[in-house]
């Protein structure tokens, strides 16, 4: 079996970011390709991808800030990103639906919060459906309960990893 090669994203990897993307949210949830763009040229230490074969299977990617949870609009603009902020958010963790539950994301979130110790963040922040609760308490992130997120017009929870 490949062995999974996370590194940092590369401008050319747009079109195949957005397109997992897509796969994985629906359309009112999905990041557009213009605020990838913006990730990736803001902000490419905070965007990580997973590779299998040279293949971009999956990937996670942020924003820092001093806040202790996610305005909304930090998932449309990296105007709010904070070089050396405190805290990291993760705004997206994508694996394409051909490669879920081969412990790919587990792979990629540890990467992404190893990555934010050595970085000196103090907290890593999410915001996830109920769902997924359980899977990213076994991270150690603690969930404080529903966010006042109205992103994609989902219900969002609220969720913090002290590192
Ligand atoms: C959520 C998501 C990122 C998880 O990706 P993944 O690579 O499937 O995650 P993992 O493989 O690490 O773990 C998923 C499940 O597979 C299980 N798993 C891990 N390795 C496994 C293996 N080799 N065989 C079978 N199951 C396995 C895990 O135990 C976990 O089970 P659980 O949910 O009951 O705890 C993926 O489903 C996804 O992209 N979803 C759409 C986008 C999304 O919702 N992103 C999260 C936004 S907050």
């Amino acid at each position: 079996m490949s062995r999974l090669n996370i590194r940092n994203v590369l401008s050319n990897d747009l079109d195949c970011v957005c397109k997992i993307e897509s796969l994985c949210f629906p359309a009112a949830e999905a990041a557009s390709k213009k605020a990838f763009e913006e990730r990736i040229s803001v902000f490419p230490k905070g965007f990580f991808v997973a590779e299998l074969d040279n293949e971009i299977i999956g990937f996670i990617n942020g924003g820092v800030t001093n806040d202790i949870h996610i305005e909304d609009d930090f998932f449309k603009t990296m105007d709010l990103h904070i070089p050396d902020g405190d805290n990291i958010v993760i705004f997206g963790l994508d694996i394409h639906p051909d490669y879920q539950r081969k412990g790919y994301a587990k792979e990629l979130m540890s990467h992404f919060i190893e990555d934010a110790k050595k970085s000196g963040r103090k907290k890593v922040l999410l915001t996830c459906k109920e769902h997924l609760i359980k899977y990213y308490e076994q991270f150690g992130y603690v969930n404080e309960g529903v966010s006042s997120s109205e992103h994609g017009g989902a219900k969002w929870y609220d969720m913090y990893l002290t590192v």
